[in-house]
């Protein structure tokens, strides 16, 4: 495959620490807290911070992204619905990055992407004042070449390309299936940067997948967490978060 805009900086890990927000508050204490796992992820190596506000603030809550904004030192990447809400709360912090997400209050998880090409000219304006505070503005989409196109329309700076179903593929033995998704997601990639779209990843990746998606020379950043948060408990975070920069430097020919 012709790689057009190949990412020349290294590839970049951001942490995404929801779901100590969950652990949190399935008991509503103050603990496991989800500032001292991002601080942590921070000097374990992680070059930014995901977090997702949701609607139903079934993790994070406003508290957590106001403690974060005040003592990162790394980016926040603020995840969010496109409501008018969030976009309030966007505006008054101006993290370093907004991600759009779709977002279903009976979803355990972001299951699809953004219908971006379907809510063009609602997308345009809503992003526009989150350009102008200084937003970098990622999508969260599948790898459909229509979103891809609408995000750089819309003035998206990013797209972060969902891997959810290649995980998935992976995971239940569908080898086949799983190649497929993945060719398909280094096509959006090489078709995003070709756009002068910055390319992200993330949703599902673990030790065992992030490897083949790392190695797409134009992805730029992969976001990771349900797994990581998982593997803390084996291995401690910080331990868990540099076995994962390693095996993407890996696939990157980096040495770490
Ligand atoms: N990127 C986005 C946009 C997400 O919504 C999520 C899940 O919140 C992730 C990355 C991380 O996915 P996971 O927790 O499965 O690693």
């Amino acid at each position: 495959m012709n790689h057009p805009k190949r990412h020349d900086g290294k590839l970049r890990l951001g942490v995404n620490i929801d779901h100590v927000a969950t652990v949190r508050n399935a008991r509503g204490s103050a603990w496991p807290d989800p500032l001292r796992a991002a601080l942590l992820a921070e000097t374990a190596g992680a070059d930014g911070i995901t977090a997702h506000l949701r609607e139903d603030r079934r993790h994070i809550r406003n508290g957590d992204i106001e403690a974060l904004m005040a003592a990162l030192s790394v980016p926040l990447n603020f995840e969010c619905a496109a409501t008018a809400e969030m976009q309030a709360i966007a505006l008054r912090h101006k993290p370093h990055a907004v991600c759009l997400v779709p977002e279903k209050r009976e979803e355990r998880t972001t299951e699809g992407g953004l219908d971006v090409a379907g809510d063009l000219a609602r997308l345009t304006d809503f992003v526009a004042p989150l350009r102008e505070a200084g937003c970098r503005v990622s999508m969260f989409i599948s790898h459909d070449p229509r979103q891809i196109e609408a995000s750089a329309r819309i003035g998206a700076a990013v797209v972060e390309l969902h891997t959810g179903l290649y995980s998935e593929l992976h995971a239940d033995g569908h080898q086949a299936l799983a190649e497929r998704e993945l060719a398909a997601l280094a096509e959006g990639a090489a078709l995003a940067a070709s756009l002068g779209l910055e390319v992200h990843a993330g949703h599902g990746l673990t030790y065992d997948n992030v490897e083949p998606v790392a190695a797409f020379p134009e992805v730029a950043e992969l976001n990771i967490g349900h797994f990581l948060i998982g593997e803390a408990i084996f291995r401690g975070l910080g331990p868990a978060i540099e076995e994962m920069r390693r095996r993407m430097d890996l696939a990157r020919g980096e040495t770490a």
